[in-house]
């Protein structure tokens, strides 16, 4: 069997890195194809050296752009790398731009598409990743999906024929590097210059448009986490502080000390250290519910309604209007109640690799 993964940016590279190392167990053959849609070291590279992934076979370098502009630069370039290749599954990922642009170049080719992370819902169509899942779903030939809740949705969606419950590939390697962080504790934490690790913090990520794209959405929320009774390690993605800079906002304020994004292992190593985390990012809501450290969301909704359960995870749409309560929620206490496992027992990239060597034409 011969796989093509398609991977762009960053949450991509940590899901491809299990599943890299469960296809490098087989004589099957994997090729991994990077968009170039984050190329900032600190968003791509790092992740490659520090979980492990082989190189990329091809990268495409296409960068940023539009949202149209960027799909329909990757579509054209990857359309001929798949023409020549001809693999018996693209797997693509998630919900990124990477992924609707592999997608519609391989369906246009008859070459069958795998979904892994399929059946992700947040119902909220202004966000560019729901109409990149739904519409990635209804074109793929094969649906992994990691939860019951997702494998609903696709029912919902009359998709059932085509999906497959697999579990969630993040447990996988977040256990993974959870427990070799434990064993042998980072000398570079990557954590903000400035923050004082022998007081309490809480690690936030901010990135999504709707946080970062109006002046005042972003400065509200910047001035509730500056007012947090605990110091805030927020380490900003390219996109922040480049929104940060336009708006002619500081972040530095407050109880805010400013650093870089983190590589894989140091994230996990953060939110190990750490008495929350604040964000609107979808695999760290992910990671603190796996890390058992309470989330607060900056969104309307999540997608991994899962962490929800118990208030592992609690949303705060619009953290500037919660006076008080928004540090009452950040500092809550961490649930007694058990988890369950709701992602899967942390084989899930196996398990892929078993469905998608079963249904090969
Ligand atoms: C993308 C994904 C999002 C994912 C996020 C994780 C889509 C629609 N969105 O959002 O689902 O949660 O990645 O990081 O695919 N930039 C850089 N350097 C980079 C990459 C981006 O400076 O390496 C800046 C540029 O200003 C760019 C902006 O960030 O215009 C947005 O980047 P883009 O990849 O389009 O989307 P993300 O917001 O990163």
């Amino acid at each position: 069997m011969k796989v093509i993964s398609v991977v762009g940016a960053r949450p991509q590279l940590v899901k491809l890195s299990p599943i890299a190392a469960a296809m490098g167990e087989t004589d099957h053959e994997h090729l991994i194809l990077h968009t170039g849609q984050h190329y900032d070291a600190a968003l791509s590279d790092v992740f490659f050296s520090g979980l492990d992934i082989p190189d990329p076979d091809i990268h495409l370098g296409v960068g940023s752009g539009s949202h149209g502009a960027q799909t329909g630069s990757m579509l054209t370039a990857i359309d001929p790398i798949l023409d020549r290749e001809r693999p018996d599954w693209v797997l693509v990922y998630g919900d990124t731009n990477s992924t609707i642009a592999a997608t519609l170049a391989a369906v246009k080719l008859h070459v069958p598409v795998a979904h892994l992370e399929a059946g992700l819902r947040s119902f909220n169509r202004r966000m560019p990743e729901e109409h990149n899942r739904v519409l990635t779903d209804h074109a793929a030939d094969l649906l992994l999906a990691p939860t019951e809740v997702a494998m609903a949705h696709l029912a919902d969606e009359n998709l059932s024929a085509r999906s497959v419950l697999v579990g969630d590939v993040m447990v996988d390697v977040c256990h993974r590097v959870r427990d070799a962080v434990k064993a042998s504790p980072l000398s570079d934490t990557g954590l903000p210059e400035g923050l004082d690790t022998s007081a309490p913090y809480v690690v936030a990520t901010l990135h999504r448009p709707d946080n970062t794209d109006d002046k005042e959405t972003l400065d509200g929320i910047l001035e509730a986490l500056a007012r947090l009774p605990v110091q805030v390690a927020l380490l900003a993605h390219p996109r922040l502080l480049a929104k940060a800079q336009h708006h002619g906002l500081e972040l530095a304020r407050g109880a805010i000390r400013v650093g870089r994004p983190l590589a894989y292992g140091q994230m996990i190593s953060a939110v190990l250290a750490s008495v929350g985390v604040v964000t609107d990012s979808g695999g760290l809501q992910k990671e603190a519910f796996l890390l058992r450290r309470t989330c607060t969301t900056i969104r309307p909704e999540t997608e991994w309604v899962e962490t929800l359960d118990s208030g592992w995870n609690l949303l705060a749409p619009d953290p500037a209007s919660m006076g008080e309560d928004f540090a009452r929620q950040v500092l809550r206490s961490v649930p007694s109640t058990e988890q369950g496992s709701p992602y899967g027992d942390g084989t899930a990239a196996r398990r892929v690799v078993e469905v998608l060597a079963e249904r090969c034409r």
